[in-house]
């Protein structure tokens, strides 16, 4: 066994067996290659960046229904969002516990910055059940969607909730939660993955299994960024597991994706209605075109 594999199991059995959640909450900050959830750290960032993103579909945040799935131990990010304007934002978090001090530092730093908002039309929930149909304007999330093990059962739900016309947008890290090696959990049967090395939360999807799981729930779907790591996926490409060496390695070396869904029928919102003017970016490809040649797709500035 080379070096890196050596390293990369006896890490990742470390981590699965003796670094449980209370520990790693704890000593996480203290670990090498340990990142600390973006909604801890900076939950503004998360939500300029959905703002982005639907800016560039022409759907504005003002007015807006909005669930965010998955949004971690605190509400920072739908609190940002309030301060936008949306109209409403549910913050889903079926996991986490909900932090009450860094939810109260999260909500401060927002009031003081936006005093004449009413932050109370952010609401947490553990569950979706009780959201009626077609409650939302806009869905998002923020590296969740690599996190959830019943897609099938998640993106129903979404579908039930999303309002015709309706947008949804999944920021979505395709890579190896131990970031030092993005790729080396490929190298794995499913057996000796969900045995012995997953942390409990990482299924391995890659896009095309998101994007097939979301078309099978009558989304449309699209991709509106994705970054690749060609250099990194070379470094393991001979050593891939058979249950991923028939895979396209377009598809797999893909380490971050924006992904946009629309549900059938579309139409209620303005999605390539560009307010501010200019040009707006071209619209983005859809899954067919991705499935059959996603390298023609234009890679993201950052
Ligand atoms: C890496 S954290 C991201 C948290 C937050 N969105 C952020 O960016 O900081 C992944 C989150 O996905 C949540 N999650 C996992 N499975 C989920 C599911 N089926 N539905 C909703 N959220 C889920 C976890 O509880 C966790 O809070």
């Amino acid at each position: 066994m080379r070096f890196d594999s050596l390293e990369y199991v006896a890490l990742r059995v470390l981590r699965r067996f003796f670094f449980t959640e209370k520990r790693l909450a704890a000593w996480g900050s203290r670990l090498p290659y340990y990142c600390v959830n973006q909604g801890v750290t900076d939950p503004t960032a998360i939500a300029a960046a959905y703002a982005d993103d639907l800016g560039r579909l022409g759907v504005p945040v003002p007015g807006k229904r909005i669930i965010e799935i998955g949004c971690g131990s605190a509400n920072g990010a739908g609190y940002a969002l309030a301060a936008m304007g949306a109209a409403s934002v549910v913050c889903h978090e079926p996991y986490a516990l909900h932090d009450v001090g860094l939810d109260a530092k999260h909500l401060e730093a927002m009031v003081i910055r936006h005093p004449g908002v009413k932050f109370s039309v952010v609401r947490r929930v553990a569950a979706l059940t009780d959201e009626p149909d077609a409650s939302a304007d806009i869905i998002v999330s923020n590296s969740v969607l690599e996190h959830v093990t019943d897609t099938t059962a998640l993106f129903a739900e979404l579908a039930r909730l999303l309002a015709p016309g309706g947008v949804m947008l999944h920021r979505v890290d395709y890579r190896d939660h131990f970031f030092k090696y993005p790729f080396h959990f490929l190298l794995y049967s499913k057996r000796v993955w969900n045995w012995f090395l997953n942390p409990g939360d990482l299924p391995r999807w890659r896009y095309d299994d998101h994007a097939a799981t979301l078309a099978r729930a009558d989304f449309d779907v699209s991709v509106l960024d994705f970054t690749r790591d060609e250099d990194g996926f070379d470094a393991i490409a001979d050593r891939l597991h058979p249950d991923f060496q028939d895979r396209d390695p377009d598809i797999l070396n893909i380490v971050q994706a924006t992904l946009v869904c629309l549900r059938r029928p579309g139409g209620a919102l303005p999605l390539l209605d560009h307010p501010t003017g200019g040009t707006g970016p071209p619209g983005p490809p859809r899954l067919v075109e991705l499935a059959h040649d996603f390298r023609h797709v234009r890679r993201h500035p950052h």
